[in-house]
């Protein structure tokens, strides 16, 4: 049976249905999956009992699975998941919910600013796929926001105005807003701003989206003042609920979204409870803008 899309926001998002894709997909499959994440942008597949395996197993139809190494404060020795899982749990190694002061949590509550995952990084992520293997019981939602609906409903004086833009991207500075400042010389090193263009043409649809993410804290050629207001207007601008779409999440959701064209936040929940979702992500193809020489 041929996959089905049923779109569900009115500018976005679709949920899939007629597939499991724990097991091995079809090549067909996976060029219907990804015309649909061109096409919708965010993907929702209901009841797929992954293992971490699978998943990756999955992520990979789609191009080179990330290492989640430079994305986050957690020691090697206190990872709970395998180097290619994102934890975006609120759980220790041990299994029980981080204690309220623990610094691997106080750095990951990040994931509650709306962001673009790893645009901190030099060539930032393609995909991402999120599979719930514990649903908390309050709050919890993850927020999509479309950005290219969002640039498409920018004025053209603007669109001119920020065309040629280039941000400077760092966990450094997401973290930082949420007054979260002291890094050690190896994270300062780790978390070294990149640059990212500030908009973006999908390399297949060719729209055009805006790249925005709370890791952007500059912008070059820009006093910093100036561009962290026009960053915050922007963001303001493209996370209206016209342009949002909520998931409230079900056991066994694996919902894929192609970070070029969205940003995402997820919500807060009863930390007292465990939340076990976890994250494979699919590496971009290329820098969106040269770096600086030598880095
Ligand atoms: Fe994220």
């Amino acid at each position: 049976m041929p996959i089905a899309i049923r779109q569900l926001h009115p500018v976005f998002a679709g949920e899939v249905s007629g597939i499991d894709i724990t097991g091995p997909v079809t090549p067909e499959d996976v060029a219907a999956i990804e015309a649909g994440m061109d096409k919708y942008a965010v993907l929702v597949f209901r009841d797929q009992r992954f293992t971490d395996e699978q998943q990756m197993a999955f992520g990979s139809n789609f191009g080179r699975i990330e290492v989640s190494r430079g994305g986050n404060v957690t020691k090697p020795q206190d990872l709970r998941l395998k180097p290619g899982m994102n934890d975006v749990s609120n759980l220790a190694k041990d299994g029980r919910p981080l204690a309220r002061d623990s610094r691997q949590r106080l750095f990951n509550l990040g994931n509650l600013l709306w962001h673009s995952d790893s645009s901190f990084r030099a060539i930032p992520a393609k995909y991402s796929l999120l599979s719930a293997r514990i649903v908390n019981p309050k709050g919890g939602n993850t927020e999509f926001a479309d950005m290219r609906a969002a640039y498409d409903a920018l004025d053209d004086e603007t669109k001119r105005e920020i065309e040629d833009l280039v941000c400077e991207h760092s966990l450094m500075y997401s973290r930082g807003s949420l007054g979260f400042g002291e890094f050690s010389e190896e994270e300062k090193e780790m978390f070294k701003p990149v640059r990212q263009r500030l908009v973006r043409t999908h390399p297949v649809t060719g729209r055009k989206s805006l790249f925005l993410a709370s890791h952007a804290g500059a912008i070059l050629g820009m006093p910093t003042p100036e561009a962290r207001i026009l960053l915050r207007d922007l963001t303001e601008h493209a996370t209206q609920p016209r342009f949002v779409y909520v998931h409230k999440w079900k056991l066994y959701d694996l919902v894929m979204w192609d970070n070029r064209q969205t940003m995402h936040r997820g919500r807060r929940y009863d930390e007292s409870q465990p939340r076990d979702v976890r994250r494979t992500t699919v590496a971009g193809d290329a820098p969106t803008v040269a770096q600086v020489a030598g880095e």
